[in-house]
């Protein structure tokens, strides 16, 4: 996708430097900045403190977490290790996992010599699938969209989305965004309504950046507003990403997506849920048993902005003595989700709709 007119991806490898490239988003939406990371330390604390950050991002960054951890020397033990800190980096996201255990594979196969080569042709691999994947949600979703859109005449289609599942949280292209770049491309005629989704106000400083970017109309909302705005007939479809679904459908995705897909259901809206299948838990079929990251209280109490000289500022907007609790995720049950977006087609959120994607897996 594109910033200023020019195309990225959120992390790319560079060859000459055996460094890897991110797209700090802790920056935006006020400063653009392309940061360097070499180190296995550098990406797990890029990880925790959220400068690359989404499920499917996640995933590419561990897979080459992977690789920085070997460039020097790859015994067991140092990929072990590696392999436990990223996937303790942040618990929810089942992408990490996933692509460590894919990278380790792969590394069992090859010589010490060329582990670290191979390594990196690995999570090059994962995440242009990844890539592949996002353009797969768009053309399957576009369709979704485009059924929805027709009904309605040539009127504005109105699509919310609750916190970030666009470009920025994967490769390129999104898993949300996806079906709306594609229906923007294909000329439809839609606005999107963006959750601010607090504390980390994911939407409003990077879905709607990225929308600006794309020209694709949009407003902020607060997270409390999309309840009166679906009883208004202001909102025709919901789209959300998931940081992971598990093997009986339910959805495990930023706070507050619960509260959104209940509006939706009271109010007979459309709401869908767009992943890779790279998201899905196949093993786990209990949400309790699913960690839920719980983030410090500092990112309630404290907002950060830039003032009137253009300088960034970080204020405390809470009581001092007040104490606070700041649970990351929540968890939507499936009979509140009208379908999965994947890469393979759209499915059903129960166990049968999963099994059914198992088996063209
Ligand atoms: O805590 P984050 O910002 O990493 O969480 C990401 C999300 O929860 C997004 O909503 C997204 O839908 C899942 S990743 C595409």
């Amino acid at each position: 996708m594109k910033v200023n007119g020019k195309t990225y991806k959120t992390i790319w490898y560079d060859e000459k430097e055996r460094t890897i490239n991110i797209i700090d988003q802790t920056k935006l939406p006020h400063n653009f900045v392309v940061k360097k990371i070499s180190s296995l330390d550098e990406i797990i604390y890029a990880i925790k403190n959220m400068e690359v950050r989404g499920a499917p991002l996640l995933g590419g960054a561990a897979a080459y977490g992977m690789c920085l951890a070997i460039k020097k020397n790859s015994t067991d033990e140092i990929i072990d290790d590696a392999a436990k800190k990223l996937i303790n980096s942040r618990p929810t996201a089942i992408n990490i996992s996933w692509a460590v255990e894919k990278i380790k594979s792969e590394l069992a196969e090859v010589s010490n010599e060329q582990k670290f080569s191979h390594g990196i042709k690995v999570a090059n691999k994962i995440c242009d699938d990844d890539i592949a994947s996002c353009q797969s949600i768009g053309s399957y979703g576009y369709e979704l969209i485009k059924d929805i859109s027709d009904n309605k005449k040539n009127k504005s289609l109105n699509i919310l989305t609750h916190c970030n599942a666009g470009w920025l949280a994967t490769i390129d292209w999104g898993t949300a965004t996806a079906p709306i770049y594609y229906a923007n491309k294909r000329g439809l005629n839609l606005h999107v309504w963006v959750d601010e989704t607090r504390p980390r106000n994911q939407g409003s400083s990077l879905t709607s950046y990225e929308f600006n970017h794309e020209n694709i109309a949009n407003t902020i909302i607060t997270d409390n507003a999309g309840g009166l705005l679906m009883q208004q007939g202001q909102i025709d479809l919901c789209i959300t990403g998931a940081d992971r679904i598990i093997s009986d459908g339910s959805v495990i995705n930023k706070i507050g997506t619960y509260l959104k897909a209940l509006a939706a259901h009271a109010n007979n809206i459309p709401f869908y849920v767009a992943v890779p299948t790279s998201s899905i838990d196949w093993d786990t079929n209990n949400a309790n048993e699913v960690p839920i990251e719980e983030r410090s209280g500092d990112e309630l109490s404290n907002i950060t902005g830039v003032d009137n000289k253009g300088e960034i500022k970080k204020i405390r907007i809470y009581p001092k003595e007040s104490s606070t609790l700041n649970p990351a995720f929540d968890i939507t049950p499936g009979k509140l989700v009208t379908g999965i977006i994947t890469e393979k087609g759209v499915f059903n959120a129960s166990e049968q709709g999963l099994k059914q994607l198992k088996t063209i897996s």
